[in-house]
């Protein structure tokens, strides 16, 4: 779909046609132009930056002010994608009247298209309020990394029948809300397919096998400079944090050895201004 605006009933579309969807997370301007220019339709800014922006161990630090700055920064570097900003712990948590008001502040404040939250029952009046105030909404499903003290750590979910049974039945209440398609992160592949199959909406996967009507990654991941962490379900699709890094070695030998900056990066003076200087 690269040339014209991946827009919301883009999603719809794409999953009526079986075309796949193609998401990714951006945090900056720079990062957000050039996933624009490739053609991603569309670009999250996930709350994960807290880890591979800020250098968090989790997502729960992560805040109302955080997400707006990095979501503002993105939306002026998307012109085709279609932008989605992630609602961090404890922004859609409290009540119903903060949950649409966060919403708000990144439709508003920053540019935003469409907003994400993490869970299914228990939020699902938040969602329902939202999406009122004609704020399309993403559910996510699965290993919902706000949830990491209470899942007791970054696992793989819906390994057994009943909580199976539970994203199903949580997969169609997100539908019956109005989200416009689910983010599925961390579930065996033959229940992201079930899940798949029974919604009409597009399920978005992260560690959750083939058969969903999308994939997101987190860039970082993509581009291999996110170190600290490597899940299974990530691809390095480029050694760019070996690159950066031998590129910066390349750099310091350079500046200390004089061969940088060289003639061609150099504004030369006037001959005779400079004589009558000296
Ligand atoms: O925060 C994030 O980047 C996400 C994606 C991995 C889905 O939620």
């Amino acid at each position: 779909m690269a040339g014209t605006p991946f827009t919301i009933q883009s999603f719809k579309t794409a999953k009526e046609k079986g075309e796949r969807i193609t998401m990714l997370t951006a945090y900056d301007y720079t990062t957000a132009s050039l996933l624009d220019e490739a053609g991603v339709d569309c670009l999250l800014v996930g709350d994960s930056l807290g880890m591979v922006m800020l250098g968090y161990e989790n997502t729960l630090k992560v805040t109302m002010d955080d997400m707006i700055h990095h979501t503002k920064a993105v939306a002026r570097g998307t012109q085709k994608a279609f932008l989605i900003g992630d609602m961090p712990f404890l922004s859609y948590h409290v009540s119903v009247e903060e949950a649409v008001r966060n919403a708000g502040r990144f439709v508003q404040e920053a540019g935003a298209q469409a907003v994400k939250l993490e869970g299914g029952l228990p939020i699902v009046d938040k969602i329902r309020a939202i999406i009122k105030a004609q704020i399309p909404v993403l559910g996510h499903l699965g290993l919902t990394p706000q949830s990491v003290n209470a899942m007791g750590g970054y696992k793989l979910q819906g390994k057994d029948i009943e909580t199976a049974r539970q994203m199903i039945d949580d997969a169609l209440l997100l539908q019956d809300a109005g989200a416009f398609g689910i983010v599925l992160e961390c579930v065996p592949d033959g229940l992201a397919r079930i899940i798949t199959e029974k919604l009409d909406i597009p399920t978005i996967g992260i560690g959750a096998g083939a058969q969903c009507d999308g994939q997101v990654l987190v860039i970082q991941d993509l581009l291999g400079m996110f170190r600290k962490m490597r899940p299974k379900f990530v691809k390095t699709f480029t050694p760019g944090g070996d690159t950066t890094v031998a590129a910066v070695k390349e750099y310091i030998e350079e500046v200390r050895n004089g061969s940088f900056p060289a003639p061609e990066h150099t504004f030369h003076m006037d001959g005779e201004l400079l004589a009558k200087l000296q």
